[in-house]
Protein backbone atom coordinates (compact mmCIF):
# COMPACT_ATOMS: atom_id res chain seq x y z
CA UNK A 1 0.00 0.00 0.00
CA UNK A 2 2.96 2.33 0.38
CA UNK A 3 2.02 5.85 1.62
CA UNK A 4 -1.31 5.89 -0.71
CA UNK A 5 -4.67 5.53 0.46
CA UNK A 6 -6.20 2.42 -0.90
CA UNK A 7 -9.64 3.08 -2.90
CA UNK A 8 -11.11 1.96 -5.48
CA UNK A 9 -9.03 3.70 -8.41
CA UNK A 10 -5.83 1.63 -7.27
CA UNK A 11 -7.21 -1.59 -6.00
CA UNK A 12 -7.09 -4.53 -8.54
CA UNK A 13 -10.30 -6.71 -8.02
CA UNK A 14 -8.67 -9.80 -10.80
CA UNK A 15 -9.51 -13.08 -9.05
CA UNK A 16 -12.77 -12.53 -7.24
CA UNK A 17 -15.30 -14.66 -8.12
CA UNK A 18 -15.82 -14.66 -11.76
CA UNK A 19 -18.34 -17.22 -13.33
CA UNK A 20 -16.17 -18.50 -15.59
CA UNK A 21 -13.47 -19.20 -13.77
CA UNK A 22 -15.41 -20.59 -11.16
CA UNK A 23 -16.44 -23.49 -13.98
CA UNK A 24 -13.02 -24.20 -14.85
CA UNK A 25 -11.96 -24.57 -11.92
CA UNK A 26 -15.16 -27.04 -11.19
CA UNK A 27 -14.39 -28.62 -14.26
CA UNK A 28 -10.43 -28.72 -13.15
CA UNK A 29 -11.73 -30.21 -10.06
CA UNK A 30 -13.26 -33.35 -11.14
CA UNK A 31 -10.60 -34.26 -13.79
CA UNK A 32 -7.88 -32.19 -14.18
CA UNK A 33 -4.49 -34.39 -13.04
CA UNK A 34 -2.75 -31.09 -12.79
CA UNK A 35 -5.65 -30.85 -9.77
CA UNK A 36 -5.12 -34.04 -8.25
CA UNK A 37 -0.55 -33.64 -7.97
CA UNK A 38 -1.31 -30.25 -6.62
CA UNK A 39 -3.55 -31.61 -4.08
CA UNK A 40 -1.63 -35.07 -3.63
CA UNK A 41 1.34 -32.71 -2.52
CA UNK A 42 -1.08 -30.71 0.05
CA UNK A 43 -2.55 -33.85 1.20
CA UNK A 44 1.02 -34.88 2.20
CA UNK A 45 1.63 -32.01 3.96
CA UNK A 46 -0.81 -32.25 5.48
CA UNK A 47 0.21 -35.55 6.51
CA UNK A 48 3.27 -34.76 7.55
CA UNK A 49 1.27 -32.54 10.14
CA UNK A 50 -0.51 -35.48 11.47
CA UNK A 51 -3.30 -34.36 9.96
CA UNK A 52 -4.63 -35.62 6.58
CA UNK A 53 -8.06 -37.11 7.98
CA UNK A 54 -9.17 -36.52 3.97
CA UNK A 55 -6.05 -38.54 2.25
CA UNK A 56 -3.60 -41.07 3.01
CA UNK A 57 -1.20 -40.39 0.54
CA UNK A 58 -1.01 -40.19 -3.41
CA UNK A 59 -3.61 -42.49 -4.75
CA UNK A 60 -5.96 -41.70 -1.01
CA UNK A 61 -5.99 -37.80 -2.24
CA UNK A 62 -7.58 -38.23 -5.29
CA UNK A 63 -10.10 -41.46 -3.81
CA UNK A 64 -11.08 -38.76 -1.15
CA UNK A 65 -11.40 -36.30 -3.81
CA UNK A 66 -13.51 -38.54 -6.13
CA UNK A 67 -15.19 -39.81 -2.66
CA UNK A 68 -16.64 -36.41 -2.47
CA UNK A 69 -17.57 -35.44 -5.84
CA UNK A 70 -19.74 -38.55 -5.47
CA UNK A 71 -21.17 -37.48 -2.34
CA UNK A 72 -22.24 -34.48 -3.92
CA UNK A 73 -23.18 -36.05 -6.51
CA UNK A 74 -25.68 -37.65 -4.47
CA UNK A 75 -26.67 -34.66 -2.68
CA UNK A 76 -27.28 -33.00 -6.76
CA UNK A 77 -30.30 -35.46 -6.47
CA UNK A 78 -31.38 -34.86 -3.46
CA UNK A 79 -31.38 -31.20 -3.84
CA UNK A 80 -33.71 -31.83 -7.64
CA UNK A 81 -36.04 -33.57 -5.37
CA UNK A 82 -36.33 -30.87 -2.81
CA UNK A 83 -36.60 -28.13 -5.87
CA UNK A 84 -40.09 -29.97 -6.62
CA UNK A 85 -42.00 -29.23 -3.97
CA UNK A 86 -40.89 -25.64 -4.63
CA UNK A 87 -40.35 -24.81 -1.21
CA UNK A 88 -38.01 -21.23 -0.86
CA UNK A 89 -34.81 -22.38 1.25
CA UNK A 90 -31.40 -20.68 2.51
CA UNK A 91 -29.78 -21.45 -1.24
CA UNK A 92 -32.90 -19.93 -2.91
CA UNK A 93 -32.02 -16.24 -5.15
CA UNK A 94 -34.55 -13.71 -4.24
CA UNK A 95 -35.66 -10.22 -6.15
CA UNK A 96 -35.72 -6.92 -4.83
CA UNK A 97 -36.55 -4.28 -7.77
CA UNK A 98 -33.73 -4.62 -9.63
CA UNK A 99 -31.46 -6.76 -7.64
CA UNK A 100 -30.71 -10.11 -7.06
CA UNK A 101 -29.46 -12.07 -4.11
CA UNK A 102 -27.59 -15.22 -4.44
CA UNK A 103 -29.49 -16.47 -1.28
CA UNK A 104 -31.63 -15.78 2.00
CA UNK A 105 -28.59 -15.86 4.17
CA UNK A 106 -27.85 -12.16 5.17
CA UNK A 107 -25.44 -10.32 7.20
CA UNK A 108 -27.39 -8.03 9.75
CA UNK A 109 -25.74 -4.87 10.45
CA UNK A 110 -23.21 -5.03 13.28
CA UNK A 111 -21.09 -1.91 14.72
CA UNK A 112 -17.48 -2.70 14.77
CA UNK A 113 -16.44 0.89 15.98
CA UNK A 114 -13.58 0.89 14.34
CA UNK A 115 -13.65 4.01 12.01
CA UNK A 116 -10.57 4.82 14.39
CA UNK A 117 -9.53 8.37 12.73
CA UNK A 118 -12.84 9.52 13.52
CA UNK A 119 -12.96 10.45 10.64
CA UNK A 120 -16.17 8.08 9.42
CA UNK A 121 -14.00 6.56 6.82
CA UNK A 122 -13.89 2.94 6.60
CA UNK A 123 -10.34 1.64 7.07
CA UNK A 124 -8.25 -2.08 5.48
CA UNK A 125 -10.12 -3.55 8.37
CA UNK A 126 -14.09 -3.00 7.45
CA UNK A 127 -12.84 -4.40 3.50
CA UNK A 128 -11.49 -7.59 5.34
CA UNK A 129 -14.61 -8.03 7.72
CA UNK A 130 -16.22 -7.26 5.07
CA UNK A 131 -15.15 -8.92 1.96
CA UNK A 132 -14.09 -12.25 3.68
CA UNK A 133 -18.10 -12.45 4.62
CA UNK A 134 -18.79 -11.91 1.06
CA UNK A 135 -16.55 -15.13 0.18
CA UNK A 136 -18.09 -16.86 3.44
CA UNK A 137 -21.45 -16.61 1.30
CA UNK A 138 -24.02 -14.37 2.41
CA UNK A 139 -26.38 -13.14 0.04
CA UNK A 140 -26.50 -9.72 1.31
CA UNK A 141 -23.75 -7.64 3.33
CA UNK A 142 -25.27 -4.80 5.80
CA UNK A 143 -22.92 -2.74 6.48
CA UNK A 144 -22.75 -1.32 9.88
CA UNK A 145 -25.08 1.46 11.01
CA UNK A 146 -23.68 4.29 9.19
CA UNK A 147 -24.07 7.93 10.44
CA UNK A 148 -25.66 10.74 8.12
CA UNK A 149 -24.18 13.16 10.68
CA UNK A 150 -21.57 13.46 12.88
CA UNK A 151 -23.58 14.15 15.69
CA UNK A 152 -25.41 11.31 15.11
CA UNK A 153 -22.43 8.68 15.69
CA UNK A 154 -23.01 6.18 18.21
CA UNK A 155 -19.09 6.68 19.02
CA UNK A 156 -16.63 8.41 17.66
CA UNK A 157 -15.54 5.83 15.80
CA UNK A 158 -18.28 5.49 13.88
CA UNK A 159 -19.08 4.49 10.43
CA UNK A 160 -20.05 7.72 8.05
CA UNK A 161 -21.95 8.95 5.29
CA UNK A 162 -22.08 12.64 5.60
CA UNK A 163 -19.66 14.16 3.31
CA UNK A 164 -18.61 13.43 -0.19
CA UNK A 165 -15.23 12.75 1.16
CA UNK A 166 -16.24 9.63 2.29
CA UNK A 167 -17.53 7.92 -0.35
CA UNK A 168 -14.12 6.67 -2.29
CA UNK A 169 -13.02 4.91 1.14
CA UNK A 170 -16.33 2.77 0.89
CA UNK A 171 -16.35 2.50 -2.94
CA UNK A 172 -13.18 -0.44 -2.92
CA UNK A 173 -15.12 -2.11 -0.01
CA UNK A 174 -18.38 -2.37 -2.21
CA UNK A 175 -16.60 -3.24 -5.06
CA UNK A 176 -15.02 -6.10 -2.99
CA UNK A 177 -18.39 -7.11 -1.57
CA UNK A 178 -20.29 -6.94 -4.93
CA UNK A 179 -16.90 -9.03 -6.86
CA UNK A 180 -17.65 -11.73 -4.66
CA UNK A 181 -21.59 -12.59 -5.57
CA UNK A 182 -23.07 -10.73 -2.60
CA UNK A 183 -25.32 -7.75 -2.73
CA UNK A 184 -23.68 -4.34 -0.80
CA UNK A 185 -26.07 -3.10 1.59
CA UNK A 186 -25.70 -0.31 4.18
CA UNK A 187 -27.39 0.70 7.35
CA UNK A 188 -27.68 4.64 7.67
CA UNK A 189 -28.41 5.75 11.22
CA UNK A 190 -28.61 9.05 13.52
CA UNK A 191 -28.29 7.82 17.12
CA UNK A 192 -29.98 10.35 18.64
CA UNK A 193 -30.59 10.73 22.47
CA UNK A 194 -28.37 7.19 22.18
CA UNK A 195 -25.25 9.08 20.59
CA UNK A 196 -21.65 10.12 21.47
CA UNK A 197 -21.55 7.17 23.19
CA UNK A 198 -17.99 5.26 24.15
CA UNK A 199 -16.79 2.04 22.13
CA UNK A 200 -13.61 -0.06 22.84
CA UNK A 201 -11.29 2.34 21.34
CA UNK A 202 -11.84 5.31 22.98
CA UNK A 203 -12.97 3.66 26.54
CA UNK A 204 -16.14 4.80 28.19
CA UNK A 205 -17.96 1.50 25.98
CA UNK A 206 -21.76 1.73 26.62
CA UNK A 207 -21.48 4.98 28.58
CA UNK A 208 -21.57 9.05 27.63
CA UNK A 209 -18.30 9.97 26.35
CA UNK A 210 -17.74 12.91 28.75
CA UNK A 211 -19.47 15.90 27.97
CA UNK A 212 -16.27 18.41 26.73
CA UNK A 213 -15.73 15.86 23.48
CA UNK A 214 -19.34 14.48 23.59
CA UNK A 215 -21.35 16.12 20.40
CA UNK A 216 -24.73 17.49 21.31
CA UNK A 217 -27.34 14.82 22.01
CA UNK A 218 -30.87 15.75 20.39
CA UNK A 219 -33.70 13.42 20.63
CA UNK A 220 -37.51 14.25 20.22
CA UNK A 221 -38.40 15.23 23.77
CA UNK A 222 -35.70 15.84 26.71
CA UNK A 223 -35.95 12.38 27.99
CA UNK A 224 -32.78 10.76 28.31
CA UNK A 225 -31.34 6.68 28.20
CA UNK A 226 -30.98 5.13 31.18
CA UNK A 227 -28.09 7.24 32.36
CA UNK A 228 -27.08 8.68 29.51
CA UNK A 229 -26.95 12.47 28.80
CA UNK A 230 -30.13 14.52 28.41
CA UNK A 231 -31.07 15.29 25.28
CA UNK A 232 -32.43 18.51 23.52
CA UNK A 233 -35.51 18.60 21.91
CA UNK A 234 -35.08 18.72 18.50
CA UNK A 235 -36.70 21.97 16.65
CA UNK A 236 -38.52 21.19 13.16
CA UNK A 237 -36.50 22.77 10.77
CA UNK A 238 -33.64 20.71 12.73
CA UNK A 239 -36.21 17.43 11.60
CA UNK A 240 -36.34 18.70 7.94
CA UNK A 241 -32.69 18.97 8.23
CA UNK A 242 -31.93 15.25 9.38
CA UNK A 243 -34.79 14.20 6.48
CA UNK A 244 -31.98 15.38 4.64
CA UNK A 245 -28.99 14.09 5.91
CA UNK A 246 -30.38 10.59 5.02
CA UNK A 247 -31.04 11.32 1.89
CA UNK A 248 -27.69 12.95 1.20
CA UNK A 249 -26.35 10.02 2.88
CA UNK A 250 -28.23 7.81 0.40
CA UNK A 251 -27.25 9.10 -2.15
CA UNK A 252 -23.31 9.13 -1.28
CA UNK A 253 -24.48 5.37 -0.88
CA UNK A 254 -25.48 5.21 -4.79
CA UNK A 255 -22.12 7.16 -5.65
CA UNK A 256 -20.24 4.59 -3.39
CA UNK A 257 -22.09 1.48 -5.23
CA UNK A 258 -23.90 0.15 -2.90
CA UNK A 259 -26.95 -1.49 -4.16
CA UNK A 260 -29.77 -1.44 -1.09
CA UNK A 261 -30.28 1.07 1.68
CA UNK A 262 -31.43 0.26 5.24
CA UNK A 263 -33.20 2.65 7.09
CA UNK A 264 -32.44 2.03 10.61
CA UNK A 265 -35.63 2.68 12.59
CA UNK A 266 -34.83 0.42 15.23
CA UNK A 267 -33.09 -0.03 18.75
CA UNK A 268 -33.86 3.42 20.46
CA UNK A 269 -32.03 5.09 18.02
CA UNK A 270 -33.54 8.54 16.34
CA UNK A 271 -36.31 6.95 14.19
CA UNK A 272 -37.56 4.41 16.76
CA UNK A 273 -37.31 7.23 19.40
CA UNK A 274 -39.70 9.17 16.94
CA UNK A 275 -42.46 6.34 16.99
CA UNK A 276 -42.37 4.91 20.62
CA UNK A 277 -44.79 7.20 22.93
CA UNK A 278 -42.31 6.16 26.19
CA UNK A 279 -39.40 8.97 24.19
CA UNK A 280 -42.03 10.98 22.00
CA UNK A 281 -44.15 13.85 24.30
CA UNK A 282 -44.10 16.31 21.18
CA UNK A 283 -47.37 17.70 20.97
CA UNK A 284 -46.80 18.86 17.06
CA UNK A 285 -46.98 17.13 14.21
CA UNK A 286 -44.06 14.55 14.96
CA UNK A 287 -45.71 13.73 18.07
CA UNK A 288 -48.87 12.59 19.15
CA UNK A 289 -51.14 9.47 17.38
CA UNK A 290 -49.26 7.24 15.62
CA UNK A 291 -49.80 9.13 12.31
CA UNK A 292 -47.64 11.89 14.19
CA UNK A 293 -45.17 9.81 15.51
CA UNK A 294 -44.20 7.89 12.36
CA UNK A 295 -43.79 11.09 10.42
CA UNK A 296 -40.67 11.32 10.75
CA UNK A 297 -40.02 7.82 9.60
CA UNK A 298 -42.03 8.54 6.35
CA UNK A 299 -40.40 11.77 5.67
CA UNK A 300 -36.87 10.20 5.67
CA UNK A 301 -38.22 7.12 3.69
CA UNK A 302 -39.98 9.56 1.18
CA UNK A 303 -36.61 11.71 1.24
CA UNK A 304 -34.41 8.04 0.38
CA UNK A 305 -36.69 6.77 -2.25
CA UNK A 306 -36.55 10.46 -4.50
CA UNK A 307 -32.62 9.75 -4.19
CA UNK A 308 -31.80 6.63 -4.76
CA UNK A 309 -32.77 5.06 -8.40
CA UNK A 310 -36.21 3.53 -8.84
CA UNK A 311 -34.47 0.36 -9.25
CA UNK A 312 -32.33 0.04 -5.57
CA UNK A 313 -34.78 -1.63 -2.78
CA UNK A 314 -35.53 0.06 0.55
CA UNK A 315 -34.83 -1.84 3.82
CA UNK A 316 -36.34 -0.68 6.88
CA UNK A 317 -35.17 -2.40 10.41
CA UNK A 318 -37.12 -1.79 12.91
CA UNK A 319 -38.15 -2.80 16.77
CA UNK A 320 -40.86 -4.92 16.71
CA UNK A 321 -41.85 -4.09 20.49
CA UNK A 322 -39.68 -2.54 23.30
CA UNK A 323 -40.87 -4.91 25.63
CA UNK A 324 -41.86 -2.03 27.76
CA UNK A 325 -45.86 -1.93 29.30
CA UNK A 326 -47.54 1.31 27.41
CA UNK A 327 -44.99 1.59 24.51
CA UNK A 328 -43.90 0.65 21.47
CA UNK A 329 -45.60 -2.94 20.74
CA UNK A 330 -46.31 -5.71 17.58
CA UNK A 331 -49.62 -4.01 16.75
CA UNK A 332 -47.99 -0.43 16.01
CA UNK A 333 -44.99 -1.71 14.18
CA UNK A 334 -47.81 -3.87 11.56
CA UNK A 335 -49.29 -0.23 10.46
CA UNK A 336 -46.46 1.08 10.41
CA UNK A 337 -45.06 -1.77 8.22
CA UNK A 338 -48.26 -1.35 6.04
CA UNK A 339 -47.46 2.55 5.97
CA UNK A 340 -43.78 1.97 4.88
CA UNK A 341 -45.09 -0.86 1.80
CA UNK A 342 -47.02 1.87 0.60
CA UNK A 343 -43.96 4.58 0.50
CA UNK A 344 -42.22 2.19 -1.36
CA UNK A 345 -40.42 0.16 1.20
CA UNK A 346 -39.52 -3.51 -0.16
CA UNK A 347 -38.52 -5.34 3.10
CA UNK A 348 -38.86 -4.76 6.88
CA UNK A 349 -35.62 -5.98 8.66
CA UNK A 350 -37.82 -7.40 12.11
CA UNK A 351 -35.84 -6.72 15.25
CA UNK A 352 -36.82 -5.99 19.03
CA UNK A 353 -35.80 -3.61 22.09
CA UNK A 354 -33.03 -1.48 22.34
CA UNK A 355 -35.20 1.64 22.88
CA UNK A 356 -36.03 1.62 26.57
CA UNK A 357 -33.67 0.68 29.15
CA UNK A 358 -33.66 -1.77 31.95
CA UNK A 359 -36.42 -4.12 30.38
CA UNK A 360 -36.40 -8.41 30.01
CA UNK A 361 -36.22 -9.91 27.14
CA UNK A 362 -37.09 -13.41 27.00
CA UNK A 363 -34.06 -13.92 24.83
CA UNK A 364 -33.66 -17.00 23.34
CA UNK A 365 -33.23 -18.79 20.03
CA UNK A 366 -35.61 -17.75 17.29
CA UNK A 367 -36.87 -15.24 20.07
CA UNK A 368 -37.74 -12.71 17.34
CA UNK A 369 -38.78 -14.98 14.51
CA UNK A 370 -42.32 -14.49 15.35
CA UNK A 371 -42.63 -10.87 15.10
CA UNK A 372 -41.08 -11.39 11.54
CA UNK A 373 -43.65 -13.65 10.75
CA UNK A 374 -46.60 -11.49 12.12
CA UNK A 375 -45.36 -8.78 10.20
CA UNK A 376 -44.96 -10.35 6.62
CA UNK A 377 -48.59 -11.75 7.03
CA UNK A 378 -50.17 -9.01 8.39
CA UNK A 379 -48.65 -5.93 6.32
CA UNK A 380 -48.03 -8.12 3.56
CA UNK A 381 -44.79 -7.00 3.41
CA UNK A 382 -41.07 -9.02 2.57
CA UNK A 383 -39.55 -9.61 6.07
CA UNK A 384 -36.01 -10.26 7.30
CA UNK A 385 -36.06 -11.96 11.18
CA UNK A 386 -32.69 -12.04 13.13
CA UNK A 387 -31.74 -12.95 16.35
CA UNK A 388 -30.36 -16.21 17.21
CA UNK A 389 -30.59 -18.13 14.43
CA UNK A 390 -27.17 -20.19 14.83
CA UNK A 391 -27.88 -22.95 12.74
CA UNK A 392 -29.04 -24.29 8.85
CA UNK A 393 -31.77 -26.35 9.65
CA UNK A 394 -33.56 -24.11 12.36
CA UNK A 395 -32.53 -21.25 9.34
CA UNK A 396 -34.03 -22.79 7.03
CA UNK A 397 -37.11 -23.92 9.32
CA UNK A 398 -38.09 -20.48 9.52
CA UNK A 399 -38.17 -19.79 5.36
CA UNK A 400 -39.70 -22.89 4.60
CA UNK A 401 -42.80 -22.29 7.34
CA UNK A 402 -43.24 -18.49 6.03
CA UNK A 403 -42.07 -16.51 9.02
CA UNK A 404 -39.61 -14.90 7.23
CA UNK A 405 -37.74 -14.43 3.72
CA UNK A 406 -34.45 -14.21 4.61
CA UNK A 407 -32.23 -15.02 7.77
CA UNK A 408 -29.73 -12.53 9.10
CA UNK A 409 -26.61 -14.26 11.23
CA UNK A 410 -25.11 -12.03 13.54
CA UNK A 411 -22.66 -13.25 16.01
CA UNK A 412 -22.41 -16.59 14.52
CA UNK A 413 -20.76 -14.58 11.51
CA UNK A 414 -18.59 -13.29 13.86
CA UNK A 415 -17.18 -16.23 14.56
CA UNK A 416 -17.45 -18.00 11.26
CA UNK A 417 -17.81 -16.25 7.91
CA UNK A 418 -17.89 -19.10 6.25
CA UNK A 419 -21.11 -20.23 7.89
CA UNK A 420 -23.10 -19.89 4.45
CA UNK A 421 -20.43 -22.37 2.94
CA UNK A 422 -20.96 -24.62 6.17
CA UNK A 423 -24.80 -24.46 5.73
CA UNK A 424 -24.78 -25.53 2.28
CA UNK A 425 -22.65 -28.75 3.40
CA UNK A 426 -25.20 -29.27 6.24
CA UNK A 427 -28.51 -28.74 4.23
CA UNK A 428 -26.92 -31.40 1.30
CA UNK A 429 -26.56 -28.37 -1.34
CA UNK A 430 -23.63 -29.34 -3.98
CA UNK A 431 -20.59 -27.27 -4.05
CA UNK A 432 -21.50 -26.55 -7.82
CA UNK A 433 -24.49 -24.53 -6.23
CA UNK A 434 -23.47 -23.16 -3.06
CA UNK A 435 -21.66 -19.59 -3.13
CA UNK A 436 -17.86 -20.61 -3.73
CA UNK A 437 -15.10 -18.53 -4.43
CA UNK A 438 -13.32 -20.65 -7.24
CA UNK A 439 -9.94 -20.44 -5.26
CA UNK A 440 -11.56 -22.16 -2.30
CA UNK A 441 -13.62 -24.88 -4.26
CA UNK A 442 -10.88 -27.27 -3.72
CA UNK A 443 -11.48 -26.82 -0.13
CA UNK A 444 -15.13 -27.27 -0.21
CA UNK A 445 -16.54 -28.47 3.11
C1 LIG B 1 -21.28 -6.34 17.80
C2 LIG B 1 -22.70 -6.02 17.39
C3 LIG B 1 -22.96 -4.82 16.75
C4 LIG B 1 -24.27 -4.53 16.34
N1 LIG B 1 -24.51 -3.39 15.62
C5 LIG B 1 -25.72 -3.18 15.06
C6 LIG B 1 -25.93 -2.14 14.14
O1 LIG B 1 -25.00 -1.43 13.74
N2 LIG B 1 -27.18 -1.96 13.67
C7 LIG B 1 -28.23 -2.79 14.01
O2 LIG B 1 -29.34 -2.58 13.56
N3 LIG B 1 -28.03 -3.82 14.85
C8 LIG B 1 -26.82 -4.07 15.35
N4 LIG B 1 -26.59 -5.17 16.11
C9 LIG B 1 -27.67 -6.17 16.25
C10 LIG B 1 -27.48 -7.27 15.18
O3 LIG B 1 -27.69 -6.76 13.90
C11 LIG B 1 -28.44 -8.45 15.42
O4 LIG B 1 -29.77 -7.98 15.28
C12 LIG B 1 -28.26 -9.08 16.79
O5 LIG B 1 -26.90 -9.35 17.03
C13 LIG B 1 -29.06 -10.36 16.93
O6 LIG B 1 -28.66 -11.30 15.97
P1 LIG B 1 -27.67 -12.53 16.34
O7 LIG B 1 -28.29 -13.26 17.50
O8 LIG B 1 -27.63 -13.37 15.09
O9 LIG B 1 -26.35 -11.95 16.70
C14 LIG B 1 -25.31 -5.45 16.58
C15 LIG B 1 -25.02 -6.64 17.26
C16 LIG B 1 -23.73 -6.93 17.64
C17 LIG B 1 -23.46 -8.26 18.30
Amino acid sequence: MGGDTLTHNNFDFRGFDVPELKAVTLAASDSDDRGADALNGDADKTKGKGSGKKSNGKAGGAAARSGKTEKKGKNVAKESDKGKKNKVGLFTPMGLRDVTVRNRIWLPPMCTYSAFARDGKPTPFHYQHYVSRAFGGFGMIIAEATAVAPEGRISPCDLGLWEDAQIDAWRWIVDGIRNAGAVAAVQLNHAGRKASTGCFPVGYEGRACPRKRALAYRAPSPIEFGNLNKPRELSVDEIHGIVGAFAAAAGRAVAAGFQAIEIHAAHGYLISEFLDPLCNERTDEYGGGLEGRARFLLEVVDAVRATVPESMPILVRVSATDWAAGGWDLDQTIVVSRMLKEHGVDLVDVSTGGIIPGVSIPVKDNYQVPFSEQVRAKAGVPTTAVGLITKPKQANKILTRGQADAVEIGRAALRDPYWPLRAANKLGVPVTEAPYQPQYIRGAF
